[in-house]
């Protein structure tokens, strides 16, 4: 069974997608996490020109197995660990082996709930259950900000909105498998839902489905 939860920087898609997995015995994987352990390597490294990241970032993508997914390196979870992911998850052939990636780990028994923002329509188009989870802006930075002060960081509101602004857009303007919901997607607004209500509210549709 694959259950696929996609959505915006920030809409809680991690954190339900966890405990939906917990609820259906399902492995969770999270697709983002491919993309922040390809770019983690190349923070902090300068790059001739573009062609010379996009071949850096290819290289890294070669270099990552499923079990990196087991330890991840804490820079890996950072504001800048997630900006350098939306940046090498522009180059399809970073898209292509991290694609091979899931869908092997997916299809091993029993399934596995995968959260991302291609996961609907390009790495499991067929996919059992699909959803799209998504805030409010203002919402969604609100989280991200407590986060961060939350680790002793004195980011404002307006710094975090900006950089949830830029990265909604290199993530739904690219060319390759952009963000964007599957026609078929269930959405689910989380803005003035508590994390029972969303995974109560998601539970109802599976649990409807599958009777
Ligand atoms: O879900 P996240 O914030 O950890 O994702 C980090 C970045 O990785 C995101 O901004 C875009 C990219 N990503 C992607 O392009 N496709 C996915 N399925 C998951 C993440």
């Amino acid at each position: 069974m694959i259950i696929a939860i996609d959505g915006p920087e920030a809409s809680g898609k991690g954190t339900i997608a966890k405990l939906i997995a917990q609820k259906y015995g399902l492995r969770h994987l999270d697709s983002g996490l491919l993309y922040r352990l390809t770019g983690v390597a190349l923070i902090d490294q300068d790059f001739a020109d573009d062609a010379a990241f996009k071949q850096a970032a290819i290289a890294s993508a070669q270099q990552i197995t499923a079990t990196d997914l087991d330890n991840p390196p804490a820079q890996a979870r950072t504001m800048a660990g997630g900006v350098m992911a939306s940046k090498v998850a522009v180059i399809p052939q970073v898209r292509d082996i991290l694609t091979s990636i899931q869908q092997n780990i997916a299809k091993q028994k029993p399934g596995a709930v995968i959260d991302g923002r291609d996961i609907g329509t390009i790495v499991f188009p067929n996919a059992e259950f699909k959803f799209w989870v998504t805030a409010s802006l203002k919402t969604r930075a609100s989280r991200r900000l407590a986060e961060y002060t939350a680790k002793g960081k004195s980011d404002t509101l307006a710094d975090v909105t900006a950089a949830i602004e830029e990265r909604d857009h290199r993530d739904s303007s690219r060319a390759a498998a952009p963000m964007k919901k599957a026609t078929d997607a269930h959405l689910i607004d989380t803005s003035k839902l508590s994390i029972d209500g969303v995974v109560e509210a998601m539970s109802a549709y599976i649990d409807a489905k599958l009777a």
